[in-house]
């Protein structure tokens, strides 16, 4: 759901048919509710998750969601897909309106977070605001030190014309490093190993942010996520 921000007279006055002159004397007889409490300022701005009522009866109600997926290999982050089940297939229960923040790869696993907030999801994976995106990755070939001075350099992409964030790669064990990313280009990671000649056999995205993946969630489990969790992720 697209972040529409709007102002509450015309909100009301489109959702009734009631002239704004007139939104104005129901906000003066306190027969206007935002979020449980009487409206007092005609232009104050709302958004699509502010509870609207007047005389007793709901104009807008809708709630923010915001689930944390392990996303297990072989299911595309998409919405729809002809060929392959989709992240949406695995959820239960079913929620209609939720996009995906940050797709994985069909091949990749771990923290996949959904929601029907746009403006929150633009905020997680947007290059600007440079929330770091860590992975766990197995490689065909053994790790060199080299690596992780290339990765912080930035690598230029050809294609897109432009050179990656400075990443961090850090050395786990001869075949398997952490990535921390600050953004998400198309299949970043495995091109980056790419250039190595070195194919990722495993890719699994650990966090977000602050946000870790609950461990007790299963490949192809969801939850939703705690008041806390969503706040570790406002800036
Ligand atoms: N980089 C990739 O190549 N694939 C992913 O799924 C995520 C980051």
């Amino acid at each position: 759901m697209e972040s529409k921000k709007a102002r509450l007279d015309r909100f009301i006055s489109i959702k009734t048919g009631i002239n704004r002159r007139d939104v104005k004397q129901l906000l003066a007889q306190k027969r206007v509710f935002i979020n449980g409490q009487p409206a007092t300022t005609a232009n104050q701005v709302i958004d699509q998750f502010t509870q609207i009522e007047c005389d007793g009866k709901s104009l807008q109600n809708n709630k923010p969601i915001y689930i944390m997926m392990n996303k297990p290999v072989g299911v595309i982050s998409a919405t729809k897909d002809d060929q392959h089940k989709t992240v949406l297939d695995l959820l239960q229960p079913l929620y209609p309106n939720v996009h995906i923040a940050g797709r994985l790869d069909l091949n990749s696993s771990g923290l996949l977070l959904l929601t029907n907030h746009g403006e929150w999801s633009r905020n997680l994976t947007s290059p600007n605001k440079k929330v770091n995106k860590v992975y766990k990755v197995t490689l065909e070939k053994p790790l060199t030190k080299e690596y992780a001075e290339v990765f912080a350099k930035g690598m230029f992409f050809p294609y897109e014309n432009i050179t990656t964030l400075p990443a961090q790669l850090e050395i786990i064990s001869e075949h398997v490093a952490e990535v921390t990313l600050k953004e998400g280009r198309y299949h970043q990671i495995k091109r980056m190993f790419g250039r190595f000649r070195n194919p990722v056999l495993k890719l699994h995205r650990v966090s977000i942010g602050a946000l870790a993946l609950d461990e007790s969630l299963k490949p192809g489990e969801s939850r939703e996520l705690t008041v806390q969790e969503v706040q570790s992720l406002n800036h």
